[in-house]
């Protein structure tokens, strides 16, 4: 059965966790609806993952207008969330545009980082669903390190992530904060909580894909869990390839026409 926003929302007081994966186009999502995740998430990692720009911030609506689709053609199951890249949000009119043509090419929600009230309300008011992001937020970040820490930036966080529940967000993604602090939050929200390096207490956890897969190793944050590594097998492949066609083993008999 298709998962929804108010099927996820349910999960708070099930108890099930949310399994949430990153994919990018068309065969990962086949892969995450084989193995019944939750949500895919589009996410803006896209850029340095895929892409392979600098950071996160170069990433364009086209780009993720392009991945969506690709993963709605290869999803049927999982609910797709998609981010709203760098300044994709600057104002509630060109959130709101922008939101638009996503769900219009196959999301059924869409992510914002921070806490932007006023432009999350703008986009809800529309009838889209919005998931909202608070702790590290790579969009606007100069330093990836954990947050929160401090009380002081840790009750900021909280504050954050209670206000982006009234503004009416179906659920949250904690980045990078200590296991404590995402406990708290969780605790006091009655939307879940998704973390990626925050910790086993929140509802759900979310991974990039190439980091579990192993596929980029340019940068890999401590908390990303390789749970398998196919830039090995990738590699060996394409080295295997390389020496039979250079000894001319292949093609042979059984891959060629007579
Ligand atoms: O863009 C992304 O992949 C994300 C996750 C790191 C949560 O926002």
């Amino acid at each position: 059965m298709k998962k929804t926003v108010n099927s996820i929302r349910k999960t708070k007081t099930s108890g099930q966790k949310i399994v949430m994966l990153t994919a990018y186009d068309y065969p990962t999502a086949l892969i995450l609806n084989q193995a019944e995740i939750d949500i895919i998430l589009v996410g803006d990692t896209l850029g340095m993952v895929v892409l392979g720009y600098e950071t996160t911030r170069d990433v364009t609506i086209t780009d993720m207008i392009h991945h969506t689709s690709a993963v709605k053609r290869g999803n049927e199951t999982c609910l797709i969330v998609s981010d709203l890249p760098y300044q994709s949000d600057k104002t509630s009119d060109l959130a709101v545009e922008n939101a638009k043509q996503l769900v219009s090419t196959g999301a059924d929600a869409v992510k914002i980082e921070g806490n932007k009230t006023e432009i999350i309300r703008a986009i809800i008011n529309e009838g889209i669903s919005v998931m909202g992001h608070v702790g590290l937020l790579p969009q606007t970040t100069e330093t990836f390190r954990v947050r929160g820490r401090k009380e002081r930036e840790a009750n900021q966080i909280l504050e954050d992530a209670i206000s982006l529940e009234r503004a009416g967000c179906f659920a949250v993604v904690l980045e990078c904060i200590p296991n404590p602090v995402a406990e708290r939050i969780t605790e006091s929200l009655s939307i879940p909580t998704i973390g990626i390096g925050a910790g086993a207490s929140c509802d759900g956890q979310v991974l990039v894909i190439h980091d579990l897969i192993g596929l980029f190793d340019r940068f890999r944050p401590s908390f990303a869990k390789q749970f398998t590594n196919v830039k090995k097998e990738i590699l060996r492949a394409v080295e295997s390839y390389k020496f039979e066609v250079q000894q001319e083993t292949f093609p042979d008999a059984d891959h060629s026409y007579e």
